[in-house]
């Protein structure tokens, strides 16, 4: 993975080449003062501090060098406001500027520090770009105190995307297991693998659902304890169905063709789990990741069959391709178990949230208002946008079976998030406060910063929130 840490530095007046920060307000008074060359390639250029461009520029001789300025050339880039960057502003220029150092001129990095780094992570396991620059390698003074952060939050939403852009083969339930073994040895963290006949005794519905790949990709319940056990107790919990191929109610070519990013809502919970121990957040951490693949076989869970939950309540099978929110309700069961103050889940859960919101916004799904509203202003000052969605009671009955509990999948495709949600409540306790994302993962077109493919959406909107919520 990208080494976040050598892409910035403190600044100690080292050579560097400079970033003209400007945005359309001040541009015209900053071109006045250009010598005629620069005006003329500003111009030729049709450069006007747009927010998403930027343009390099000779170093002309006339202009004043200051120390250590590296003089070669200059970049002069635009963002929407220079006085306030977000963490975008800069995403534009990673991976984009010719290797080298850099130092800001006219903003502040602070709230950018992020996007510069994120920006110059590729996914390259499988394929070397051929139009990779070097490292672009930024000098901060003031905000040094914000490095850290950055960093951590930039490996947090690179391990989500390249999770998510691994292939099924390749990140497999093992795999997973893997990933969580490493973090619990890091952080000295107890972890817990629950497999085999025990998982089908206590978890029926993750078994269930996982036992069509038993060969191959055997189905599993991963957790994680970590932290002092007086400290208030969070759950997070994220879906890992490694591939999801709809089961025997088998999803078309088209619909299965993405579903690798499946184990998405287990990438962010892992990334989120990795945020708070890493920050070490006073609080007594319980990650849980149902790790199976969607698959089928002479063994697969069928339309029709009727599951014992973990929790006692028999669910029949209307549609094996709604399979996220059963073995979402084995581990919320477990969750529920040890009586945490806060409950929050991951998962790329339905497409109907997608039809709802879009790839970019992730549903959210609160029983606590006031979680709700921070949670949505933390997403807002992250730029990791969240939107609440109503766990609308009346919509429990399409949720009846005639011999079961209930069922699954309700007929039909209206709100097919909300009675998704409504299916996972069943399985968290009436006095628990419990969040639920239904979250994309991934990237349908590249934009800066954020190129194609697997995404951490609603990671950084969580963290914020958590940490606002639990630092001292
Ligand atoms: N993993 C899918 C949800 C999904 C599909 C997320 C496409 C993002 C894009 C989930 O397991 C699923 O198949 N859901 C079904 C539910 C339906 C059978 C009630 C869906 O959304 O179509
Ligand atoms: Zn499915
Ligand atoms: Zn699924």
């Amino acid at each position: 993975m990208t080494d976040f840490n050598t892409l910035i530095e403190a600044d100690k007046g080292q050579d560097a080449r400079t970033v003209q920060i400007l945005d359309v307000h001040n541009f015209e008074d900053w071109l006045k003062d250009q010598p005629d060359t620069i005006r003329e390639i500003v111009k030729a250029y049709k450069f006007k501090a747009n927010p998403k461009s930027f343009l390099i520029l000779p170093e002309t001789g006339t202009s004043k060098k200051v120390d250590g300025e590296q003089g070669d050339f200059r970049v002069v880039a635009g963002v929407v406001n220079h006085k306030q960057l977000d963490p975008w502003s800069l995403a534009k220029l990673g991976g984009k500027l010719p290797e080298g150092k850099y130092r800001l001129s006219g903003a502040s990095a602070k709230d950018a520090l992020f996007g510069w780094l994120i920006s110059q992570h590729v996914f390259d396991r499988y394929k070397k770009p051929t139009d990779q620059q070097g490292e672009s390698i930024l000098l901060v003074k003031d905000e040094i105190a914000q490095l850290d952060e950055a960093v951590r939050q930039a490996q947090a939403t690179a391990l989500v995307r390249d999770m998510v852009n691994t292939p099924a083969a390749d990140m497999g339930p093992d795999k997973l297991e893997d990933i969580v073994d490493k973090l619990s040895v890091k952080h000295d963290a107890e972890l817990k693998v629950t497999r085999g006949d025990t998982l089908e005794e206590h978890f029926p519905m993750i078994y269930g659902v996982g036992k069509a790949a038993m060969r191959q990709h055997a189905p599993r319940l991963l957790e994680l304890k970590w932290g002092k056990a007086d400290h208030p107790k969070i759950a997070i919990i994220g879906k890992g169905v490694t591939f999801d191929s709809g089961g025997l109610s088998m999803k078309s070519p088209v619909g299965m063709m993405l579903m690798k990013k499946d184990m998405g809502g287990a990438a962010h919970a892992i990334a989120l789990a990795k945020l708070v121990m890493e920050a070490k957040l006073p609080v007594r951490l319980h990650l849980l990741v149902p790790a199976v693949e969607n698959s089928v076989d002479g063994h697969a869970l069928r339309p029709g069959d009727i599951l014992k939950s973990r929790k006692g309540l028999t669910v029949e099978i209307t549609n094996t391709d709604a399979e996220g929110r059963l073995v979402l309700g084995d581990a919320l069961t477990l969750a529920g178990e040890e009586e945490p103050e806060l409950i929050l889940d991951f998962a790329t859960l339905t497409g109907a949230a997608r039809v709802a919101l879009g790839p970019d916004l992730p549903a959210m799904f609160a029983t606590d208002d006031d979680v709700a509203e921070a949670l949505h202003q933390a997403g807002d000052a992250e730029d990791d946008p969240v939107w609440r969605m109503p766990l609308w009671k009346r919509y429990n009955s399409r949720l009846n079976s005639s011999i079961a509990d209930c069922i699954n999948s309700a007929s039909g495709s209206f709100a097919g998030c909300m009675t998704a949600a409504l299916f996972l409540q069943k399985f968290v306790p009436d006095n628990v406060s419990w969040v639920h994302f239904d979250t994309y993962a991934w990237h349908p077109a590249s934009k800066p910063g954020r190129p194609k493919g697997g995404e951490a959406l609603g990671l950084r909107a969580s963290w914020r929130y958590l940490k606002d919520r639990y630092t001292a």
